[in-house]
């Protein structure tokens, strides 16, 4: 048990650190050089894949796939289980190498080149379908670790909080909705709960591209509902990419701009790419997907 315990606290503490650009305490050259304000949009895209392909045993997870997100937008992706989703973001996060293909964060920042950490250090965010808190600590101890993570070596020398930490951590709070919660155990809120902790903890570093998958699996409506509120709170000032099968959802982020595109994954490439009302209504994601 106790082995158990302490394997899942290291596998905790290896996650966060790789979320926050670290391994092994060491920052790499290219994470210093390259500073997430200094991010090159200037062509207007902050990530671009083009062509990529994933192969394992012979079978394409990914089939040239060529995705652009603008800087600021929203894209919501949809497609049915197995379609490449969850690769794609493998492939953006440097989780998985693709066997082809390109991937650029801004006009000029070779994602292929980069390595997991790197690339969480440089302004990408990714939530996992599962939470991954530190269940044992308070939540407002979670959203603290976090913001050290991110500041690495200076965190370990200046130990308090400043004011300016402190506010951040308050303001996180409000924006997840966990302000009344923020001495409880993170381990004791909701799985709802724990889902909008773990994006406070993506936020409190402040992405520039925030990647979620499945965030609102196995939450209440109400719950769903204020998680929609939340990511578009953070649109325009954040890029985000939502995977997610619910559809009720989907039409929370797009309904207050129905031009708003979605994409439509189907065996590793884009099956197509519109508004919600012009894909809902495409016979090829009908047919393999929506009208199931
Ligand atoms: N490491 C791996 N080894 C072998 N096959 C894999 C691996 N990872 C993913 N796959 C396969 O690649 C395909 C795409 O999987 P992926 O998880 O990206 O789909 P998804 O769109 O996220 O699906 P879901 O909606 O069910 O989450 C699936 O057929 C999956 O079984
Ligand atoms: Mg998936």
């Amino acid at each position: 048990m106790r082995a158990g315990a302490n394997a899942r606290r290291a596998a905790e503490q290896r996650s966060i650190a790789a979320a926050a650009g670290k391994s092994g305490g060491r920052e790499t050259s290219y994470s210093r050089v390259v500073r997430p304000g200094e991010l090159d949009v200037a062509h207007g895209a902050i990530l671009y894949l083009d062509d990529i392909t994933v192969s394992f045993d012979g079978f394409k997870a990914l089939n040239a796939l060529t995705l652009s997100i603008s800087a600021g937008e929203m894209r919501c992706i949809i497609g049915p289980n197995g379609a490449g989703k969850t690769t794609m973001m493998d492939v953006i996060t440097g989780k998985t190498r693709p066997d082809a293909g390109q991937a650029f964060f801004g006009s000029t920042i070779d994602l292929l080149r980069l390595r997991e950490n790197e690339i969480a250090s440089i302004g990408v965010g990714r939530k996992f379908q599962k939470p991954t808190v530190f269940e044992h600590l308070s939540v407002f101890e979670n959203l603290e670790l976090a913001l050290k993570a991110d500041r690495g070596v200076r965190a370990s020398l200046f130990f308090r909080l400043s004011g300016e930490q402190l506010d951040r951590i308050g303001e996180t709070l409000v924006l997840i909705h966990l302000k009344e919660h923020a001495q409880r155990a993170a381990g004791a809120l909701s799985h709802g709960q724990k889902q909008w902790l773990e994006i406070g903890m993506l936020l409190i570093q402040n992405p520039r591209l925030l990647l979620l998958d499945e965030p609102v699996a196995g939450m209440t409506d109400e719950e769903t509902e204020r998680t929609a509120e939340l990511f578009l709170s953070l649109e325009g000032s954040h890029s985000l990419v939502v995977v997610e099968h619910d559809m009720k959802f989907i039409h929370a982020l797009t309904v207050g701009n129905p031009a708003k595109k979605v994409t439509v994954l189907h065996e590793g490439s884009v099956l197509a790419e519109g508004s919600l009302a012009d894909v809902q209504a495409n016979e090829k994601v009908v047919e393999v997907y929506l009208g199931r």
